[in-house]
């Protein structure tokens, strides 16, 4: 059915798309498409988080600064936007009471036969802890099952990575096991462990659904 949408419009399915919203207790949770004029918020807090979140993304050239950097966003942003438009990616600015927090990102959709992704994610460490992410990726990932039509999403992660695997697991995500020296990060080819989700795995109500149930969050 997803399919037979993305060839009858040319578009991509669940593309462009608002998604919320969720109460959890540092306030209101939404995603929305990123936007050109998110680049101060997001070089602001990236800046400031260098310390937790180099750690973890992929090595590139020049320094922290340079590469999250206002002038940067822009640039970035239209290869995001480009890859919305072509269906390979839907990039989601995660925001609190309407403010940009972070990013929830679905990238490599690869459709039939496969319908399968991975999705990756970041959040201003002002408000680690209060549930924000994993209100996101369950919006997301119920997205993703449903109007976008995948039918797996996998998240791979560095071993070290504790608050992120918590995010996962709050979430029922399956650990499938290790893929060594995966991805250059932080300056080395480093070892991540994947977990994945397919539709069958979803509960009834989707993840926001058990989320509410389990009191994490609240349908705002
Ligand atoms: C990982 C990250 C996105 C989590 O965001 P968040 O909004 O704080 O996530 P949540 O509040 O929804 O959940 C975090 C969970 O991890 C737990 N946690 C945090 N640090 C932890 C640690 N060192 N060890 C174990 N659990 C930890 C929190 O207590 C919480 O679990 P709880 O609800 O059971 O208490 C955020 O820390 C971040 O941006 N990190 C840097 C970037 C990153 O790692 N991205 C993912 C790459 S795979």
């Amino acid at each position: 059915m997803a399919h037979a949408l993305s060839q009858r419009t040319g578009r991509h399915p669940g593309w462009p798309a608002k998604i919320g919203a969720l109460r959890v207790s540092a306030g209101v949770v939404e995603l929305r498409p990123v936007r050109l004029r998110d680049g101060s918020a997001w070089s602001a807090i990236r800046i400031r988080d260098e310390r937790n979140l180099a750690p973890w993304e992929p090595s590139a050239p020049g320094s922290w600064v340079q590469r999250n950097a206002v002038t940067e966003w822009p640039g970035r942003w239209a290869v995001l936007r480009a890859a919305g438009r072509r269906g390979v990616a839907l990039p989601f600015a995660i925001t609190l009471d309407g403010r940009l927090v972070g990013q929830v990102m679905v990238g490599n959709i690869v459709r039939e036969p496969l319908l399968s992704a991975y999705v990756g994610y970041w959040c201003d460490a002002r408000v680690n802890g209060c549930g924000v992410t994993t209100a996101a990726v369950a919006m997301v990932a119920d997205h993703c099952f449903g109007p976008v039509g995948l039918h797996r999403l996998e998240a791979t992660v560095r071993p070290e990575n504790r608050a992120s695997m918590r995010v996962l697991e709050k979430l029922g995500f399956r650990e499938e096991g290790l893929f060594q020296r995966y991805l250059d990060v932080d300056g080395a080819w480093r070892d991540h462990l994947c977990f994945a989700l397919t539709v069958e795995e979803v509960p009834v109500g989707g993840l926001v659904g058990r989320l509410v149930e389990r009191g994490r969050a609240e349908r705002s």
